[in-house]
């Protein structure tokens, strides 16, 4: 996460508060997540990011978490909240932060209502900017079985969309790009379910409260970007 910064006007604001961002896998939330949370100065909180660190790390919570991420399933609301709960505690989120890939169930966007209704940012309430980045099926597929990130700095490429400079290899450090062990073909499938029967209805959710916002996630990142910061700017001014 880059620190705030003077030359950068989105991080002069006041405290931007909470922001969700929905949409399925592939969509583009961790590219989005990445460089809102830079502009900010506030934490990308990617719940996927969270679990791999535990599996890589063997804790409890990853030996429980790998084989449900292997299949493509969702790890069980009990095990995320009490994980989320602890990372949203944690000083760096006063001004807010950028959730991703959380919530993800009714029941998880219903902890975090009550959690947000007990939070302060730069000292007052808020609720959350939650933005959904739409993307086509056929997109989705190619976006995920092309993806490749760094294990070392965590930057995110696609062999047909977003190509490193040198084939394999991050531009910014030189590691080895990788490839997620879920990002294969059956898995994939299994993930698009997932997100069609449990994190969809989120959408209904937070248009019911109004405190959604849709955007076309087929532009370029940087368009996408743009978008996203007008709607966070308005969001400000309500
Ligand atoms: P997670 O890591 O959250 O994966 P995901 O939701 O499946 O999302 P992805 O990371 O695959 O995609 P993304 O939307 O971030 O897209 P990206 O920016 O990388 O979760 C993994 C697993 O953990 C879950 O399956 C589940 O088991 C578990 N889990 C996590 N959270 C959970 C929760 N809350 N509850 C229960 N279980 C949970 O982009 C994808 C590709 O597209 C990249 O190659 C990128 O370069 C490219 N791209 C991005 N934007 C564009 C663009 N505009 N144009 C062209 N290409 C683009």
């Amino acid at each position: 996460m880059m620190a705030a910064n003077a030359s950068n006007p989105a991080s002069q604001t006041a405290a931007p508060g909470p922001i969700i961002l929905l949409g399925a896998p592939g969509a583009g939330k961790g590219t989005q997540a990445k460089a809102i949370a830079a502009l900010y100065g506030i934490p990308q909180i990617s719940t996927g990011d969270i679990l791999r660190d535990n599996v890589a790390r063997s804790t409890e919570l990853g030996k429980k978490a790998d084989p449900i991420m292997k299949s493509g399933g969702l790890v069980p609301d009990d095990l995320m909240l009490a994980m989320v709960e602890d990372r949203l505690n944690q000083p760096d989120c006063q001004r807010g932060y950028i959730l991703d890939g959380f919530p993800r169930t009714v029941g998880q966007a219903e902890w975090l209502d009550s959690f947000l209704g007990k939070a302060l940012f730069g000292g007052r309430q808020m609720a959350p900017v939650v933005v959904s980045i739409e993307v086509s099926y056929n997109q989705l597929l190619q976006r995920l079985t092309g993806r490749r990130s760094c294990p070392a700095d965590g930057k995110i490429y696609n062999i047909y969309f977003q190509p490193p400079r040198k084939e394999g290899v991050c531009d910014s450090c030189g590691t080895t790009l990788v490839q997620r062990k879920d990002d294969k073909e059956d898995v994939i499938a299994e993930r698009l379910k997932s997100y069609e029967r449990q994190t969809l209805p989120l959408v209904e959710y937070y248009g019911q409260k109004g405190t959604l916002h849709k955007l076309n996630g087929e532009l370029a990142v940087e368009q996408v970007t743009a978008t996203t910061l007008e709607v966070i700017a308005k969001a400000a001014t309500k």
